[in-house]
């Protein structure tokens, strides 16, 4: 979703907003824009299109001269992507600008009123509604317009915003959007995310929600909405820039795909100790995991694919029921909830915000909240009651791989955890699980060892119209996530099946030539599967298989196979996701497609 960067200090902004705004872009985005303080007047650039437009226009940011500056990429929602439309959105004597992140729900009444008092609008957006609504109540002071404004908005906002009778000073404000603050000795910085500004600083300030920042060039203070001020101790960032950098990679996405096996260990390791899983900083006693009566997992995306196989593997190890919602059905079906079921939520970003408002919807209802989350600091990190981070690092490729791959281990330990406290699996068990679970990050690492071969066979589809994947159980859960990477990268329609469900109408789709991806992992489903195969088979499909290694047999009934290492039957997603990633991104590259910057997609969905 759209990406704020804002600077104050001793160095020229545009530059600075420039390059910040590049490391927002995974973000997703269709236009661009900024505003900076010249020592005159708040001058202002926006462009349709990629970045390197406005980059062009401002010749790298030396014509927007200044040191006080608010930059953006917008990913429309009210409004298309147009050169008015892009922020930053000025009042009618452009004397306050604004970029923001979210949505103003309430703006068409507050746009009414506004016009009613002759204030014109020129664009179709919902920000253009904060620029005049400060216009309106500002007199002087910025930090009582700022409080007033927020006090009539109703939504989700992240907002940076320059007044020019305050030239010294930019304004930051956060509501169920994400912003953060950077305090440098080269001056401050506003940021939608930590890559914006890590070159700059590690030392960070997470807003929390109705904060308001004021910046200057050597301080920062923040304010409630009450204008009250406010004490907050900066966090240090502890990774490193070049973690959101592609390090020669041609894309994030196949950097991150590469970087599978380390995060799958980051996240699993430090978890087992003395040959047993160690969650203490869940902060869930025993006692509370034997009280647990019912597991809803709720998320979105593949964090929503996660959780299909979190259901497998909760209920099969810990027998625990699990439902699995998708994040914005949960919100509004008045779901049943009490004290003694728990919600995970599952976001790589802790922003989105459809996770994060069944989140506040569960605690409503007195269940408690885990939080499966890769973001430290993030809304949902914050708000659960319980957090398991995923050791992924930063992920910049909207489609989702490594973060998916710990989201997956995460599930995983949780369920021997509350299979051990619950006495649902025997030691013997145990043990084998937890061996097999530490060979993961070897054996996915074996597994990119097949890209070459994924690669030759993904370049033969290229042109194909609709690719169907198919499998039962824990099958079927990986199907989901193979099938979502691929139509969300290479643009080919795509649909996951459970095998058994097909020819309950979706074999009518199958024809000559259709390629079929069949995931057979579960032994005591493969015969089942076999089956399956044979239909699609009979009506034309190429299957491609994906399956245990001990089944040399189904070269004669697949068309191509790509085989798994041995593992427990629990964690195959974490292999078969594999060869689903590879073919996605290869399929897209052969396609000639911006694998990282997918078409209307963006990576942290903070509007509904
Ligand atoms: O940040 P989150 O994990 O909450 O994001 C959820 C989905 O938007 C996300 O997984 C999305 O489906 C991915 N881009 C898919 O690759």
């Amino acid at each position: 979703m759209c990406g704020i960067v804002g600077y104050i200090g001793g160095q020229q902004a545009a530059p600075v907003l420039l390059d910040g705004l590049a490391k927002l872009e995974y973000r997703g985005y269709d236009s661009t824009g900024m505003a900076v303080y010249d020592g005159r007047e708040i001058r202002m650039v926006k462009a349709t299109g990629r970045l390197k437009v406005l980059d062009a226009l401002t010749k790298g940011g030396s014509t927007l001269s200044g040191t006080a500056g608010i930059g953006h990429t917008r990913w429309a929602t009210h409004g298309s992507p147009t050169d008015t439309n892009a922020h930053p959105h000025f009042n009618g004597s452009a004397s306050i600008a604004v970029v923001h992140n979210g949505i103003i729900e309430n703006y068409q009444k507050l746009k009414k009123k506004l016009e009613n008092r002759g204030y014109q609008f020129v664009s179709e957006t919902d920000t253009e509604v904060v620029a005049h609504l400060l216009d309106r109540y500002y007199t002087g002071s910025p930090l009582e317009a700022i409080a007033k404004v927020m006090h009539r908005m109703e939504g989700s906002y992240a907002l940076g915003i320059m007044f020019r009778d305050h030239p010294d000073e930019i304004y930051a404000v956060r509501k169920d959007s994400p912003l953060i603050v950077g305090k440098s000795s080269q001056g401050n910085l506003i940021a939608s995310d930590v890559p914006a500004i890590l070159k700059y600083t590690r030392s960070v300030y997470f807003m929390e929600n109705e904060e308001i920042a004021k910046l200057s060039r050597d301080s920062i203070t923040f304010y409630n909405i009450d204008e009250e001020e406010l004490v907050k101790e900066p966090s240090e960032i502890s990774w490193d820039i070049s973690a959101a950098e592609k390090g020669g990679y041609d894309y994030f996405m196949m950097k991150a795909i590469y970087e599978q096996p380390k995060a799958v260990a980051d996240t699993m390791s430090p978890r087992i100790r003395d040959s047993r899983i160690v969650l203490d900083e869940l902060g869930m006693s025993d006692e509370e995991i034997a009280q647990i009566s019912k597991i809803y997992i709720v998320a979105c995306g593949s964090a929503y694919h996660a959780g299909v196989t979190g259901k497998y593997v909760l209920e099969g190890m810990a027998r625990i029921p699990v439902e699995v919602d998708l994040a914005s059905e949960f919100r509004y079906r008045n779901p049943i909830l009490d004290t003694q079921t728990l919600v995970i939520v599952i976001s790589q970003s802790g922003e989105t915000a459809d996770s994060l408002a069944a989140l506040r919807e569960a605690k409503t209802r007195g269940s408690r909240v885990l939080g499966i989350v890769n973001v430290v600091g993030s809304s949902i990190a914050r708000e659960a009651d319980h957090v398991l981070y995923t050791w992924a690092g930063p992920e910049i490729s909207v489609a989702t791989t490594k973060a998916y791959s710990t989201q997956l281990v995460a599930l995983y330990l949780l369920a021997m955890k509350f299979s051990s406290v619950r006495g649902t699996i025997s030691e013997a068990e145990f043990t084998s699980m937890l061996e097999a679970l530490q060979q993961l990050p070897r054996q996915v690492e074996f597994l990119l060892g097949s890209q070459e071969r994924i690669q030759k066979f993904a370049n033969r589809y290229l042109a194909a119209d609709h690719i169907f994947f198919i499998g039962r159980g824990l099958d079927y859960a990986i199907s989901l996530e193979g099938s979502l990477k691929l139509k969300e990268i290479s643009y080919i329609h795509s649909e996951a099946y459970a095998a058994g469900e097909l020819k309950h109408g979706t074999i009518s789709l199958i024809e000559e030539g259709t390629l079929v991806v069949a995931v057979l992992t579960q032994e005591e489903l493969y015969p089942k599967m076999l089956s399956n195969i044979q239909e699609v088979r009979t009506r034309g499909a190429f299957v491609m298989a994906v399956a245990n290694a001990n089944h040399a047999d189904l070269e004669k009934n697949a068309d191509y196979v790509i085989y798994l290492p041995e593992i427990n039957p629990y964690f195959t997603n974490s292999l078969a996701v594999i060869p689903l990633q590879l073919f996605a991104y290869y399929v897209a590259l052969g396609r000639g497609l911006d694998v990282d910057k997918p078409r209307n997609l963006a990576k942290s969905v903070t509007v509904e």
